[in-house]
């Protein structure tokens, strides 16, 4: 049977998507299971990385027997996921050693304040191009070596956690990491998720020593990095394995990343906006990582097969749209589609002003002991006023990093192409354009991550033959323009200026 399609699977934070696209880039089959959010205490966010490789399965199984596809039509497998969310296994086993540590966990906090006391920050930045923060890996993989449960591993004899990893027993991965060595016994990952480990130069393309030895991750756990879009493929799926077909798995990036390279975001200057738990804005710096003074990110932005790597600039934002999941939970809405028509009910927020700092605040505040905060309510505050003061602080924190991006890059922004699940929200895409006077591009096909990832395996096989091929895939649904006073924005965003510092440094050991 010939390869019609690319199959993308999709690991994001609260499920598991995967996508078969054929060469136009329009998605033929799709499927999507969510997987159990775990908190085990405050501030702790856990997942089972087994539920999510079940899930893993079963997703592909559903979209292909929904569409009528056989495994044996697909060209390659992409992977892309959730970044940074760390675990360890069992090299024998395959087994997990404990639940994976997610990015919003906030258990290491203490550790970096810790490596900042020290006067070891600005190193780490150099090197890594990442703000020190319990969000990234490091002292996630730290946490798992010092206190996951040794009576948790298959073997019988109770030896430490650590002593087996530097025996190279034990084996450390992101989200990208386990769901490759699922699909094909090989331990890799692809550059865009080692640079979110905080142990991976990124000017060397390397593990660095010095942070190994830092956060105390022996380098016998670590995978092998590899490009986004590798010409040597990671491996192939197993023919007597669940997919019952020898698939190429060709291409992986972490989410931001691949929706940055779904977006066709090939070119030095070109920007993205994703909407998903949090958001996620990646500006392309073409072969030069440009270090922020701005408190944004300096990250891989991909690599394929034989050519440079290509930086980016990024501003993590980490809660929006799991703030619409809150107001679900709090029973102020029953869905998200909800809040479009509730946020135009009402001319304005009447003042009020939602700061979604649930789990700190990252780009460009970094302030892991911010909490969430409302000001401004008064007795005639409705619940609608409180949807859109929500939905405005997701465009709000967009401007807050777009502001730093425009600053570090020296580069204004034409216009901004956005994608995940908010941006079938006319309301926040129009609210968007205004707060940050600029056009707002939405494409047809916003599952634009999933997309990335087929690119770059697709590109690794030959499916497609160059990224001209893609560019011309691009269409657009819809574009916004900023139609608001602009004095009365500026007003708005200085208030939500004072609100976000109300809301740093709240939380106490
Ligand atoms: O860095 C975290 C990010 O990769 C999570 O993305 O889409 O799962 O919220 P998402």
């Amino acid at each position: 049977m010939t390869a019609q399609y690319v199959g993308a699977i999709d690991q994001g934070t609260t499920g598991t998507r995967f996508m078969v696209f054929d060469h136009s880039g329009t998605v033929v089959a799709n499927a999507y299971e969510k997987h159990e959010q775990i908190y085990p205490e405050p501030g702790w966010v856990e997942h089972d990385a087994t539920e999510i490789w079940d899930n893993t399965k079963s997703v592909i199984q559903t979209a292909l027997a929904d569409a009528g596809i056989s495994a044996d039509e697909l060209a390659a497998l992409g992977v892309t996921n959730q970044r940074e969310t760390t675990l360890l296994w069992d090299a024998e086993s395959g087994q997990p050693i404990h639940n994976a540590i997610v990015w919003q966990d906030r258990r290491t906090t203490d550790r970096i304040e810790t490596l900042r006391e020290e006067g070891k920050a600005d190193d780490v930045q150099q090197k890594t191009g990442l703000e020190p923060d319990a969000y990234f890996s490091a002292t996630k993989a730290e946490w798992l070596l010092d206190n996951a449960d040794p009576i948790k591993l298959s073997r019988s004899r109770p030896q430490d956690v650590r002593d087996r990893a530097e025996e190279g027993e034990i084996m450390f991965g992101t989200i990208d990491t386990w769901v490759i060595y699922n699909l094909t016994g090989n331990h890799i990952t692809d550059v865009t998720n080692a640079s979110r480990t905080m142990l991976f130069n990124i000017h060397d393309m390397d593990w660095d020593e010095e942070l190994t030895d830092e956060f105390n991750v022996p380098p016998e756990t670590l995978p092998e990095v590899r490009p986004s879009s590798d010409e040597d493929y990671y491996g192939h799926t197993d023919e007597e394995g669940f997919l019952g077909a020898e698939v190429p798995v060709a291409g992986a990036l972490g989410d931001q990343q691949a929706a940055l390279f779904g977006q066709t975001c090939f070119d030095a200057g070109d920007a993205k906006n994703t909407y998903g738990t949090g958001s996620f804005m990646l500006m392309n710096t073409g072969n030069e990582a440009v270090m922020s003074e701005n408190g944004l990110l300096t990250t891989v932005g991909f690599q394929r097969s034989g050519e440079p790597v290509q930086y980016a600039l990024e501003g993590s934002i980490f809660v929006t749209g799991a703030a619409i999941e809150w107001l679900e939970d709090m029973t102020l809405i029953e869905n998200a589609a909800e809040t479009e028509q509730l946020a135009r009910s009402v001319d304005s927020t009447d003042g009020v002003y939602v700061v979604p700092a649930f789990t700190g605040l990252g780009a460009p505040h970094w302030d892991q002991r911010a909490r969430g905060t409302i000001l401004g309510m008064t007795r005639g505050t409705r619940r609608e006023h409180v949807v859109r003061a929500t939905l405005e602080s997701i465009a709000f924190q967009t401007k807050d990093v777009a502001e730093a991006m425009v600053e570090d890059s020296g580069i204004e922004l034409g216009s901004l192409r956005v994608d995940g699940g908010a941006v079938k929200n006319n309301f926040l895409c129009q609210q968007q354009a205004n707060i940050i006077d600029t056009d707002i591009v939405r494409p047809v096909v916003d599952e634009t991550t999933a997309l990335g990832s087929a690119y770059a395996a697709g590109l690794a096989v030959g499916y497609w033959e160059t990224i001209d091929e893609l560019r011309d895939n691009w269409q657009i649904d819809r574009s916004f323009s900023p139609d608001a006073d602009a004095d009365s924005v500026a007003d708005r965003y200085a208030r939500w200026g004072e609100a976000v510092e109300r809301s740093k440094d709240w939380a106490r050991d």
